[in-house]
């Protein structure tokens, strides 16, 4: 296996919101994302996705934990040029592409934001033909730069979403729920466009969603995140044909199925963490190679994989 481009190890993320009361939003979290693939991160409301996004990227301190990204150390404090290396290789694109996007600014000059602060072209025609081409890439007309973000429609604004975090060439994408605001059919545009853009580009997404339905066509491994703890990884297969945690359980009888007949016959499997006699504290159950195995320390994990 190649060098992970992203290393999260033993992530914590606490906030503390007053004198004695601190929420763990993040507790003791470690993954890994190879170069090129999509990891995908589930869980419900407030189990800390965005957090977790959050930090990876640096809007937040750490709490603990490792964080090393394509070479850097992204744990402790950064310096100004470590910042600026950080916001031209990773980049994020949101939820609500209208809350996120300069009302105010054109098409052309949200996009090209990332190529101004970053100095990324040498004259005006250049930064120009870097715009046009990264417009069509999405799948939007080169005449688009003049209009601005509340004269398109919300699948056109969130593809202008993913060229304004495309322009700088990142290495990883952070996608925090990014389709969830879409219509179901605009939704699996969106996913087909970041998976052509992807193999065009080879950068690798961490993709954020609260269910497993549109996680699977995108995916390459899945992480389960309960509560500010990963409770299970695997490869998107492992995760849905061999799920361990009774949470995964719970999440994969949400997904409706398209038969009628199947869906009628389903009984939805429900989970509390209060009366399910699981402590998030002892370990990860992870897939290896079609094994299950709960891992405690690093080491023994990498043991697990040599055999
Ligand atoms: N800045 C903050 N200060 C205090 N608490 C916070 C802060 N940010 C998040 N939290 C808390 O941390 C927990 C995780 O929040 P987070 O936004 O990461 O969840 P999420 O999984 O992204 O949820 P959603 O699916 O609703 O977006 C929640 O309990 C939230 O209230
Ligand atoms: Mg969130």
């Amino acid at each position: 296996m190649s060098e992970p481009l992203l290393s999260v190890k033993n992530l914590k993320q606490y906030f503390k919101v007053s004198g004695n009361y601190t929420v763990k939003a993040v507790d003791d979290v470690s993954f890994d994302i190879y170069p090129g693939e999509t990891y995908g991160l589930v869980g419900e409301s407030g189990s800390g996705k965005s957090t977790i996004g959050r930090s990876v990227i640096r809007l937040y301190d750490p709490t603990a934990g490792e964080i090393r990204f394509d070479g850097m150390d992204l744990s402790g404090k950064m310096s100004k040029a470590q910042h600026r290396e950080l916001t031209v290789k990773m980049q994020m694109i949101f939820q609500d592409p209208m809350a996120s996007l300069n009302p105010r600014k054109n098409i052309g000059d949200i996009i090209g934001e990332g190529l101004d602060i970053h100095h990324l072209y040498s004259s005006r025609e250049e930064r120009q033909k870097k715009i046009s081409d990264i417009l069509k890439k999405v799948g939007l007309a080169p005449e688009h730069h003049s209009r601005f973000p509340h004269q398109f429609s919300g699948g056109q604004r969130q593809r202008v979403g993913i060229a304004r975090a495309l322009i700088t060439g990142p290495k990883l994408i952070i996608a925090d729920e990014c389709i969830s605001a879409l219509d179901v059919s605009i939704q699996a545009q969106v996913v087909n466009l970041m998976k052509d853009i992807q193999d065009e580009a080879g950068m690798a997404y961490l993709f954020i969603a609260h269910d497993l339905s549109m996680v699977k066509y995108i995916s390459d491994r899945i992480g389960v995140l309960h509560l500010g703890h990963l409770l299970e990884t695997g490869t998107t297969e492992e995760i849905f044909e061999n799920p361990i945690h009774p949470y995964t359980r719970s999440l994969l009888s949400a997904i409706p199925s398209p038969n009628p007949v199947v869906e009628k016959q389903k009984v939805a499997e429900s989970y509390d963490y209060r009366t399910s006699g699981i402590d998030y504290n002892e370990g990860v159950m992870h897939h290896i190679d079609g094994q299950h195995y709960v891992s405690c320390t690093d080491g023994e994990l990498a043991a697990w994989r040599k055999k």
